[in-house]
């Protein structure tokens, strides 16, 4: 099984209407009442947006000016003042919610935990009172660097509460990883664990935060703060670092949220581009807040009786938005899980369906594939019956494995929700409503109300129906990225140049091709520049060179992605050689461990490739072009002529 090709998806014409039972029952309850609500989104988005945000959420003061438009810059609801921990949980508490479970753990171990809206109040409360009292302040920087566990949530909403921006780094990042996002951030203090279980193995995270720290190498962080988690012996720095566990016990759990300006820094997130070091990509309160809420809501036919289950890892941005905020703020039941399917255990995803009754049921592509090649044994031993509404993200999903989705998982009763979005637009941009949008296979369908999209050239100008292009967004949206952090210059070049603005309208470029069709849904090509997905894990192909170069082995590098049937995508890399070094298998190998060592184990590549020289053109610039092609096993064809030595390639060639 491969990604969609264009050919497949062209002559992909199945469309599943929702099951009228849940129409029936949802706020949106049909077609007709989605294109209504859009076009009247349309027509005014900042009055749209208006309207939901006043009827959606707590401020503590309303705001002036919905929306304050000096491109690329957007503000959102100026001079409105809220707090997202609020909104999450102190407005629950004077309702029947108060005692509902707003957290659902199972840990990888099979350990478990339940918090209700009233117990993570108070431990988020006491958390935020832990960081006040460790000299964090409103507009500082905290990172997070943990395993999936409640603290993970309460550390997120803790900073939320007292202002202090978080940034979660995946826990799967190395050292280094987290040492260049910490410094860029300048974290005043790191929130992480002794370690964490995956896979069936403890992964030792403390000892990666004081590896990142050593010798000073973040000066910034004056603080760790370390949660027991597996129980192994750690080193514990004097002075430096303390336990979560005691100074929770000793806190006080009175901490009313701080008003927020609307436009304050909720947290910055790191992610992968074409170029250079990984970006901190900002997002603000007021319009993240009503973003993820409203998305959550409309996508999944939020209820108060849904037990709702996303499997990302917190360390993205779907579970900042569709773990902890989106959920939270409506008051919803979010399970969260540490393990990931593994051979130990084939059938855990549908053990912690089965055992908790999860009705909404949101994942990746990746994720499917692989249970696809586990078997439907496992699935099919489980009850599943409570499901309802079935989720996708992260990368084109072929209609081969939505189809599976649909039919192993789904039954034939649930809509899949297949939403395109990315860490920059902080929620869904193109997707179904659950209740409402009929789906075709391998398409993220619709806008959302609200949403303008459209498929471009590069001068700006519409596709026709049907031929592929660049995905933009033509007008700002309430969660759209603020900036990248400290470099507005780069924010600029990267999203608002590439396509300059068509008639004085500026058009967000989302760095994916796509293709809409004659009935409007939109179908998502991927990447359109030096980005790769593996495993829905987004990198940069110059993150993965840089780090091969900076092996003394290494002269030279280029990392492009080849298709896989699992990941999706894999890293191919091609290396040239300093010359007192020989390739060898042994070398390939030490290679792969510093590329893990300098990013994460989700940068390992799948195929090193060790070449004299690499292909260029006469400007001395490498042809990408031609080692995709090459990484895909696939004969070169096309135009070479501008190969500066074509015997580079013949012994490339040879070399498969
Ligand atoms: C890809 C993840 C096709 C896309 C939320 C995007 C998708 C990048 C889909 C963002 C989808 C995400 N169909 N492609 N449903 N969802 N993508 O920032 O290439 O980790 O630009 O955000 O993932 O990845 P990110």
């Amino acid at each position: 099984m491969s990604n969609p090709t264009i050919e497949s998806i062209l002559n992909e014409k199945r469309l599943f209407q929702p099951p009228a039972e849940l129409s029936a029952q949802a706020e949106i309850k049909s077609f007709a009442e989605y294109e209504a609500l859009y076009a009247k989104a349309k027509a005014d988005p900042a009055a749209f947006w208006a309207e939901l945000a006043e009827r959606e959420l707590h401020w503590f003061q309303k705001w002036d000016t919905t929306l304050d438009w000096q491109p690329p810059f957007a503000k959102w609801f100026v001079g409105g003042k809220l707090n997202i921990s609020y909104n999450c949980l102190d407005r629950h508490l004077t309702t029947w919610r108060k005692n509902k479970a707003a957290l659902i753990w199972e840990g990888e171990p099979g350990d478990s935990r339940t918090l209700t809206y009233a117990q993570l109040h108070r431990e988020v409360c006491q958390m935020a009172n832990v960081l006040k009292n460790l000299g964090v302040h409103k507009g500082d920087r905290v990172g997070i660097y943990m395993p999936m566990i409640p603290e993970a949530a309460i550390a997120m909403l803790a900073c939320a509460r007292i202002g202090a921006a978080h940034s979660v780094v995946f826990g799967g990042f190395s050292a280094e990883a987290l040492r260049d996002r910490l410094v860029d951030a300048e974290a005043k203090l790191v929130i992480t664990a002794d370690g964490g279980f995956r896979k069936d193995k403890v992964v030792a995270l403390k000892e990666q935060v004081d590896n990142a720290l050593a010798n000073n190498a973040a000066p910034s962080v004056k603080n760790v703060l370390v949660v027991q988690r597996t129980k192994e012996p750690i080193h514990m720095e004097a002075g430096r670092d303390r336990w979560w566990h005691e100074l929770q016990a000793e806190a006080s759990a009175d901490c009313p949220a701080e008003p927020m300006d609307s436009e304050d820094t909720l947290f910055i997130l790191y992610t992968s581009g074409s170029t250079g070091k990984p970006k901190g990509v900002v997002h603000t309160t007021g319009g993240y807040n009503l973003y993820t809420h409203m998305t959550a809501k409309w996508t999944f036919d939020l209820k108060d009786t849904d037990v709702y289950w996303c499997t990302a890892d917190v360390g993205w941005i779907t579970g900042h938005s569709y773990i902890v905020y989106g959920p939270l703020s409506n008051g919803a039941t979010t399970v969260m899980y540490e393990g990931v399917p593994r051979p130990s255990n084939p059938g855990c995803f549908w053990d912690v369906i089965e055992k908790y009754g999860v009705t909404i049921f949101y994942t990746a592509p990746t994720a499917i594939r692989t249970f696809i090649k586990m078997g439907e044994q496992h699935p099919n031993a489980r009850n599943l019956s409570s499901l309802r509404i079935l989720g996708t993200v992260g990368e084109p999903i072929n209609p081969e494995a939505w189809m599976w989705y649909h039919q192993v998982i789904g039954k034939e009763r649930c809509p899949i929700v297949d939403t395109w979005w990315q860490t920059e637009t902080g929620g869904f941009m193109i997707a179904p409503l659950a209740s409402a949008t009929p789906t075709k296979p391998g398409s993220a369908t619709r806008p959302f109300p609200g949403i303008l999209a459209d498929v471009v050239d590069l001068d700006g100008n519409p596709a026709p129906d049907n031929e592929g292009g660049y995905l933009v967004i033509t007008h700002p949206w309430p969660s759209m990225l603020r900036t990248v952090y400290g470099d507005a210059d780069r924010f600029r070049k990267t999203y608002w140049e590439h396509i300059p603005p068509k008639d004085g309208k500026y058009l967000y470029f989302a760095g994916d091709g796509a293709r809409r069709d004659e009935d409007g849904y939109f179908w998502i090509m991927g990447r359109v520049d030096d980005v790769i997905s593996v495993s829905g894990h987004r990198l940069g192909t110059m993150e993965i060179e840089s780090a091969l170069v900076s092996h003394p082995a290494v002269a030279e590098a280029a990392v492009v992605g080849c298709p896989d049937e699992l990941k999706g995508e894999d890293v191919f890399a091609f290396v040239t050689l300093e010359g007192t070094y020989t390739a060898s298998d042994a070398l390939k190998d030490e290679l792969k461990k510093h590329v893990v060592g300098e990013i994460g184990a989700i940068a390992r590549p799948g195929e090193i490739r060790f070449a004299d020289a690499l292909p260029k053109t006469r400007s001395g610039k490498i042809m990408r072009r031609l080692l995709r092609t090459l990484a895909s096993g696939a004969e070169i064809s096309g135009d070479t002529s501008t190969l500066e030595d074509r015997t580079v390639l013949d012994a490339l060639r040879e070399e498969r």
